[in-house]
């Protein structure tokens, strides 16, 4: 199978999401394996948006702490725990938490002095409970809005449906 991932800048956001969700459901067609989702969507939304950095951190002490991993990028921190920096708060409070400038987040973590802006999106799995959380950066101040949260929201929804 090859694949190419398409090319979203410039695209309205909706209408992007929206693709790239088709997108991703066509690839993970027949997968269940979760590191593998997770590793695909990590590549198609970092390429398509020409994001700074684009990954997941992965509970592995579930209430205590995040782990780096798969992600698309420069290197991320390692791990995070529950209730510090902006991932840490999205796994703490399961909440979308979207950070138009970095520097006015309290506790922020800087991995990539670059990073200007943030979202950060609870990934459940079919029980509810917290997989991980999707995390993107970007260059830009004020990247992410309301579309980006549903958007990512609604992509990452592919976890409470399948494992
Ligand atoms: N800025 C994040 C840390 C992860 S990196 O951005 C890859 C935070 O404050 O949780």
């Amino acid at each position: 199978m090859a694949e190419a991932i398409p090319d979203l800048r410039g695209v309205p956001k909706h209408r992007a999401y929206s693709e790239l969700k088709g997108h991703t459901e066509a690839i993970l067609d027949g997968v269940s394996d979760e590191v593998t989702a997770m590793a695909t969507m990590a590549a198609l939304v970092h390429h398509a948006f020409g994001h700074l950095w684009t990954g997941f951190y992965r509970v592995v002490v579930p209430g205590q702490l995040l782990r780096v991993g798969p992600y698309q990028g420069s290197l991320g921190c390692i791990d995070i725990a529950f209730g510090q920096g902006v991932c840490g708060t999205s796994a703490a409070e399961t909440r979308t938490v979207v950070v138009p400038d970095v520097e006015k987040f309290p506790g922020h973590i800087t991995c990539d002095s670059r990073s200007k802006s943030e979202i950060v999106v609870p990934v459940l799995n079919k029980k509810g409970n917290l997989l991980a959380v999707f995390d993107i950066d970007s260059e830009r101040l004020n990247a992410f809005d309301n579309e980006d949260q549903r958007g990512l929201e609604q992509l990452v929804s592919w976890f409470a449906s399948t494992v």
